[in-house]
């Protein structure tokens, strides 16, 4: 249950990325362009793919066939990740805070059967587990190969709700599969607790204190101290 301060702040994350996504949300997404063709940001989407997904096959897909992995995406955004990850993995699901931003991710993603995008509430995975529900009933579990979060919990003030989604990706990533996420590394900006573009910073005590918490094993970590400190939680 969300203490007043959270749900406070999740509040506000919603009503500022409604903003931002209906002024320019391709800019607010990746700032270093103020315009954003189609091709340019679905070209930047398969960057990503490629550093963060082909560049990590041996964590990522553990000598699965991509093409029958389940994945989720925290924090999708206008869809240029979802998308790259939908022509390459077999199917998505991906969350954003804002209506604006989901809308635009199912339209990068039109026409693509196996992506599933839902606008959630800011800290957790409900919504995603209640459309698993109405498919499946009391069928097969679900169960996810791997999870992934870029440029998304560097912005959000809130330790409560980054630990929401880790310990929720916890409880739906098969033992062994790999949650990788980005959180913003550096002490040197401040978070505004009533802000919601600079995240709180962690160490590298404070991952693995909140890894060992959501039943994770902190396993590699790269960028400590920067604005781009990577994760890999494994789930134990
Ligand atoms: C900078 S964009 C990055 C989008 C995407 N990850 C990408 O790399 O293209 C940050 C996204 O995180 C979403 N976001 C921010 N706070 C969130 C929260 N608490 N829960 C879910 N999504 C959130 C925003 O709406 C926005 O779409």
């Amino acid at each position: 249950m969300a203490v007043p301060q959270t749900s406070r702040q999740i509040r506000k994350m919603r009503r500022d990325w409604e903003r931002r996504a209906r002024e320019n949300a391709r800019h607010y997404v990746v700032t270093g362009q103020e315009e954003w063709s189609d091709d340019e940001f679905i070209q930047s989407g398969r960057v990503t793919l490629e550093e963060e997904i082909l560049n990590d096959l041996t964590n990522v897909c553990q000598g699965k066939d991509p093409k029958e992995m389940k994945v989720l995406e925290i924090g999708c955004g206008a869809g240029r990740v979802t998308r790259a990850f939908a022509e390459y993995f077999g199917e998505v699901y991906a969350v954003d805070i804002s209506r604006e931003m989901a809308r635009q991710a199912r339209r990068m993603t039109a026409g693509l059967p196996n992506v599933h995008v839902f606008r959630n509430n800011g800290m957790d995975l409900s919504s995603v587990r209640r459309r698993w529900w109405h498919r499946f009933g009391l069928g097969p579990r679900l169960q996810l190969d791997f999870a992934f979060s870029f440029m998304v919990f560097q912005h959000i003030p809130s330790r409560d709700v980054i630990e929401s989604y880790v310990r929720e990706t916890g409880r739906l990533l098969r033992p062994g599969g790999l949650f990788k996420f980005q959180v913003q590394g550096s002490s040197q900006v401040e978070p505004e607790p009533e802000e919601t573009w600079v995240g709180a910073p962690f160490t590298e005590a404070d991952a693995r204190a909140m890894a060992e918490r959501c039943g994770f094993e902190m396993r590699y970590q790269f960028g400590a101290g920067d604005q781009y400190y990577w994760l890999w939680f494994f789930k134990k």
